[in-house]
């Protein structure tokens, strides 16, 4: 059952979301070489500490850390720890706070210096996969157009769409109906309504879709070890169009 949204729940989500959008933002700025992503995911710690806010993530079925940080091959679910980032590395940051009894939910992928040049369209490409799905969240069209429109940029771009994790409805909870895959045909799936908001989020692989799951039971990896990228928003559906509630301000 999709949980649809007041407009004075859309609000406190949007103030949820701003919380989310500025750690990610805050913390993708401090992706340097030499960090560790154990510093990355303490900074992003006391920036929710800060704002009253608290992860999502942390505890999520036993899940440790406050962020999630995947590195080059890792897909999503990284967990922070002693690693050092690198130059040429392309560093997800994903982010999930709970703020005045909501969650958002947001992802960017940020290089790390010069990366080679089908890196930078895999990066790029995911980015605009994310732009082209928000665009199909308007009332009266169906969930699975978001779904096709990520997909037709990802393959259109020459990259394939991971299959096996996928966006989902969010609001009090991290993960609510519906689950949102990032491929299939336009035109299935329920109708889409005011209220409705969504984390949108394409995982896009330089090669194959397949992918693993590291022996830490959370890493997900590339099953060729080529790089993925990730972006991340939550989304309501409103009146008039999409509305994106994972913006800094
Ligand atoms: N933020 C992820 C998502 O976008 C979920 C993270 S799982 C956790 O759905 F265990 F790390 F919390
Ligand atoms: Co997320
Ligand atoms: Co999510």
């Amino acid at each position: 059952m999709i949980i649809v949204k007041s407009a004075d729940e859309i609000r406190r989500m949007r103030e949820s979301g701003r919380v989310a959008a500025r750690v990610r933002d805050a913390v993708a700025r401090l992706v340097t070489p030499g960090i560790t992503t154990r510093e990355l995911d303490a900074e992003a710690a006391r920036l929710m500490a800060g704002m009253g806010a608290r992860s999502a993530f942390l505890g999520y079925k036993g899940y440790p850390g406050y962020t999630c940080i995947s590195i080059d091959c890792e897909v999503v679910h990284g967990i922070p720890g002693d690693r050092r980032i690198e130059i040429g590395q392309i560093v997800s940051i994903d982010v999930g706070v709970i703020y005045g009894g909501f969650v958002g939910d947001t992802a960017t992928t940020v290089m790390v210096g010069v990366s080679r040049p089908d890196v930078i369209s895999l990066v790029a490409t995911t980015e605009r996969a994310l732009g082209a799905g928000i665009a199909k969240a308007v009332a009266g069209g169906r969930l699975s157009d978001i779904s096709h429109a990520i997909e037709q940029t990802a393959v259109g771009g020459g990259f394939a769409v991971v299959r096996n994790f996928v966006g989902h409805g969010v609001g009090r909870k991290m993960h609510e109906d519906p689950q949102i895959p990032n491929y299939g045909p336009a035109g299935c799936g329920p109708r889409l309504k005011v209220g409705m908001t969504l984390a949108i989020e394409p995982m896009v692989n330089l090669g194959v879709s397949e992918v693993d799951v590291q022996e830490d039971g959370w890493t997900v990896l590339t099953a060729d070890r080529k790089p993925s990228a990730h972006f991340e928003h939550t989304v309501a559906i409103g009146a008039e169009g999409p509305v994106v509630l994972t913006l800094a301000d």
